[in-house]
């Protein structure tokens, strides 16, 4: 008996790092899983590792930018399964580069993918979880959504309108006593690809890494290097330990949290 049999999950960015991690989570605990990323091949492999596996997922590729592609899949969801229940807004992109060498379009792409993605799950999401009166909106914010970043201060600003915009929701569903709750997790330094996918020509060691030595490349960084620096336990945490809160709050064992900001990160910002 898992704690989310018969619960029907959304998971963005679930190809890779903490959205995989969060996406074999809950198909452990029984629920059915749809993955969706833009990254098709390693989507794909990663709902076939899940099927061998006896695990019941599906993948579908999906833009979080884009309102046709939310409409998509939650109408197949609510179609093909009957309802929602966990939406986990994992999808999210790191930009570094100070604040006035930083091209706007780089600054709307994050805002983009790390707000605008937030804001359609949501939009999308509520009405279908509304229909059966439960469901549980997880919004993957950071560390720097809770203190200032400098060096990835963007970024801190698109993870810090996650964490209010979550709070906002969470009072609107509240009030709406259909028992949608809307938490936002806050991870610290955790050991996934984000660190060595920030664009190239914006140099990841000023600010908030700096004395970090880039490992390959100077926009290689090696996340468990940067958890032995900043995360007073001493090492970068692993997609697995936010994959757990996840389905904590994905489950009914956190059924009075809503607008809670849950913060795993070896005591980082402690
Ligand atoms: N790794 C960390 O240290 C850390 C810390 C705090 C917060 N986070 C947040 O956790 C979330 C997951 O990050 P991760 O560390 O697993 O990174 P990751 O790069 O390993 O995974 C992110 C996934 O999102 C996908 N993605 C990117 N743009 C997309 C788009 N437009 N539409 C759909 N999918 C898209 C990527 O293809 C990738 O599979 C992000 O929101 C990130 O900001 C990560």
């Amino acid at each position: 008996m898992g704690k989310l049999d018969g619960k029907v999950a959304l998971v963005t960015g679930a190809a890779a790092g903490i959205g995989l991690a969060a996406a074999q989570a809950l198909v452990g605990e029984g629920a059915i899983v749809y993955l969706t990323d833009i990254e098709d091949e390693r989507g794909a492999q990663a709902v076939a590792a899940i099927t061998a596996g006896g695990g019941t997922a599906f993948y579908s590729s999906q833009d979080v930018r884009e309102e046709a592609g939310w409409e998509d899949i939650i109408g197949r969801i609510k179609k093909d399964q009957g309802r929602l229940d966990i939406l986990v807004n994992n999808a999210g992109i790191a930009i570094a580069g100070s604040i006035t060498e930083m091209p706007l379009e780089a600054w709307q792409r994050q805002n983009a993918i790390n707000i605008d993605g937030v804001f359609l799950g949501m939009k999308h999401a509520i009405p279908v979880m509304d229909l059966h009166e439960s469901g549980s909106i997880i919004n993957i914010s950071s560390v720097a959504g809770l203190k200032g970043a400098p060096g990835l201060a963007g970024y801190s600003g698109s993870k810090g309108a996650v964490k209010l915009l979550t709070q906002s929701v969470a009072g609107e569903c509240a009030a709406d006593h259909k028992g949608v709750r809307v938490n936002s997790v806050h991870p610290g330094i955790i050991d996934t690809e984000i660190w060595s996918k920030m664009p190239n020509g914006i140099d990841p060691t000023e600010g908030l890494l700096a004395n970090i030595t880039p490992q390959d490349g100077a926009n290689t960084v090696n996340p468990q290097d940067i958890g032995a620096v900043m995360a007073p336990v001493g090492y970068a945490g692993m997609p697995q330990d936010i994959a757990n809160g996840i389905v904590f709050l994905a489950s009914d064992d956190s059924r009075y949290m809503t607008g809670s900001a849950l913060v795993i990160d070896g005591g980082l910002t402690a």
